[in-house]
Order: C-alpha cells, then sequence, then structure tokens
C-alpha cells in the first residue's frame, strides 16, 4: 500500500473504497469485507451517506491501527456547538474510539467555517481525531481559512479528467494541503471517453485503472465506489504501471475539451 504524509504528520492510504449510495446492508458489508480482504485499508464514508453501519459491520474485529477511517460532518450541522456531539454519534455508529480523518463536507459561507474547522482541531488534541479536513472547498474557501490561521490537513473534491482541477492542486500543493479525488471514475463515465480508451488499449489497462492512475501520478489521494468484486480488485490494480508524460498530458487536456462537473447540489458554492 502507498501512503501519503499529510502536513500533521498522520500518513492517509493513496486508493480507499468509496461508499456513497452503498446502503444495500448485504451487498454493502460484502463489498467492504472483499475489499478489506484484497488490502484495502481506508474507507470513505459520511453521515449523510446513511451506511455507518454497514461499515460497522465490515471492519468488526479487524486491526483498527491498520485501518484508515473516513468521515464528513454534514451542513445541517455547521454550527461549532454541534461538531463533537456530531463526531461521537459517527463514532458510536462506526463503534469507533478515533476517525482517522473528519472532513466538513460542504462549505457554506452562512456558517462561522473557520470555527468548525477549529473544533475539529480540539477533537484532534482530545484523541477523537488523527486529522480533519473538508470537502467541495475552493481556493476562495481554503484562503479564508489560511488567512485565519486554520490549515486544514486535506481538501477532498472532484477530481477526475473531465474536472481537472490543477489550479486548485497547485494552490493546494503550495500550502501543503493534501487533495483527495472523489468520484475519480467520473461515475463512469471515463470508461466511455474515446482518449482514455485509447490509452487504455496501449497500457492494456481498463479506463477506471487509467483514470485511477493518471491522478495517483499527481499526488492524489483517490476513494473509487465499486460494489462489485471485479470493480473493487480492478480499482486497485493501478500500481503496476506508469502512464507516460505525453499520456498524463493528453488526459490533462480532456478537461478542456470535454468539460464537466458531476456533483453540483443547488447549494454548492463553486466559482468556475
Ligand atoms: N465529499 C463529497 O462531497 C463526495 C461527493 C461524491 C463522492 N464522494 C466519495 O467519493 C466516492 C467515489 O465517488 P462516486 O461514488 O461518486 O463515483 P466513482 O467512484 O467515480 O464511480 C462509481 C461508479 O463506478 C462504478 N465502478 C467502480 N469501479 C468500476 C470498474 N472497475 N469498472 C466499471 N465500473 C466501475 C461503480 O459501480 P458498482 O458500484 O456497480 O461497482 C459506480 O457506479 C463516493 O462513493 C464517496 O465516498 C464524496
Amino acid at each position: 500500500m502507498r501512503f501519503k504524509k499529510l502536513n500533521d504528520g498522520n500518513e492517509i492510504p493513496m486508493i480507499g473504497i468509496g461508499t456513497w449510495q452503498l446502503t444495500e446492508q448485504e451487498i454493502g458489508i460484502n463489498a467492504l469485507k472483499y475489499a478489506l480482504k484484497i488490502g484495502y485499508t481506508h474507507i470513505d464514508t459520511a453521515d449523510i451517506y446513511g451506511n455507518q453501519d454497514i461499515v460497522k459491520e465490515a471492519i468488526k474485529g479487524k486491526n483498527r491501527e491498520k485501518l484508515y477511517i473516513t468521515s464528513k460532518l454534514w451542513r445541517e450541522f455547521l454550527d461549532p456547538k454541534l461538531v463533537e456531539s456530531e463526531c461521537d454519534k459517527a463514532l458510536m455508529e462506526l463503534d469507533l474510539d478515533y476517525l482517522d480523518l473528519y472532513l466538513v463536507h460542504w462549505p457554506d459561507r452562512t456558517k462561522p467555517l473557520a470555527e468548525i474547522s477549529y473544533e475539529m482541531s480540539k477533537l484532534k488534541e482530545k484523541g477523537k481525531l488523527k486529522s480533519f479536513g473538508v470537502s467541495n472547498y475552493t481556493i476562495n474557501h481554503l484562503q479564508e481559512l489560511l488567512d485565519q490561521g486554520i490549515k486544514v490537513a486535506i481538501n477532498q473534491v472532484e477530481f477526475h479528467p473531465f474536472l481537472n482541477q490543477s489550479s486548485l492542486l497547485d494552490f493546494c500543493n503550495r500550502h501543503s494541503i493534501s487533495v483527495t479525488a472523489y468520484s475519480p471514475l467520473a461515475r463512469r463515465k471515463v470508461f466511455h471517453d474515446p482518449d482514455i480508451k485509447q490509452i487504455s488499449k496501449k497500457y492494456s489497462k481498463t479506463g477506471g485503472q487509467i483514470a485511477l492512475r493518471w491522478l495517483i501520478q499527481k499526488d492524489i489521494v483517490v476513494i473509487p465506489k465499486a460494489s462489485s468484486e471485479k470493480h473493487i480488485k480492478d480499482n486497485f490494480e493501478i500500481f503496476d504501471f506508469e502512464l507516460s508524460i505525453s499520456d498524463m498530458q493528453k488526459i490533462d487536456e480532456i478537461g478542456k475539451i470535454r468539460p464537466k462537473r458531476l456533483i453540483n447540489p443547488e447549494f454548492g458554492d463553486f466559482e468556475y
């Protein structure tokens, strides 16, 4: 397993399994147990996914120190006074003593975001979290946190060949904030892209593996969601090949030719 060192000294596995919409008990537990069996250690969940009980069942009896569990604070609870009780709720649902990573799921400028992250930093001191971060933050949101002296470890954002967030990545790199790519397979769209199909043939890898590898070579953590054993295994087999610089550049261009943001709810606060 490859890891990325965070700015707080902790390490995150470069690949995790996403769990959004993994809500059917038997399918969910089996999928996550299979993922753990073949070597995944990192699971991405959230309060709003309604599946922390599934994650709990899948990780039962596993060596806690070998696992990496992320959860997220939902928008409704963006109140400094609720951060600890929401974290406690996640810990109870997951039957854990601590989370490896706790994220503010979405920014909301009407809420005291810096104070909320500060509350998370206090939970880290109390041992309820190893790291804290944010999700769906733009450069402006991150800059506002930095201006108030808050440095988060990670920003988890939509990132795939159709949404190549190179400016956000540069900004994060400059401030040593790690980036995690959600929807890294563009919710299956990568399998149908003509350029990815062509590159995929050249390396004898699937379109999904090409998209994940492109992210890994940018030092971005990936959390593809999959429920079938074949998909879970395929997504894990991305460390035995390397994309050439010219193929990396070709994929870099896809976002300019066929741009697409897939996750953009009405409360999203994106400038681009
Ligand atoms: N922070 C946020 O706001 C946020 C937003 C969205 C997502 N996320 C996180 O990121 C994770 C991943 O994103 P996502 O679920 O939106 O999309 P994704 O990982 O890009 O795509 C998931 C889809 O791709 C399919 N798939 C997976 N592996 C495949 C393979 N090898 N071959 C063919 N199809 C494959 C899955 O099908 P099967 O399930 O049938 O295998 C599923 O339909 C989420 O589950 C969640 O944990 C976070």
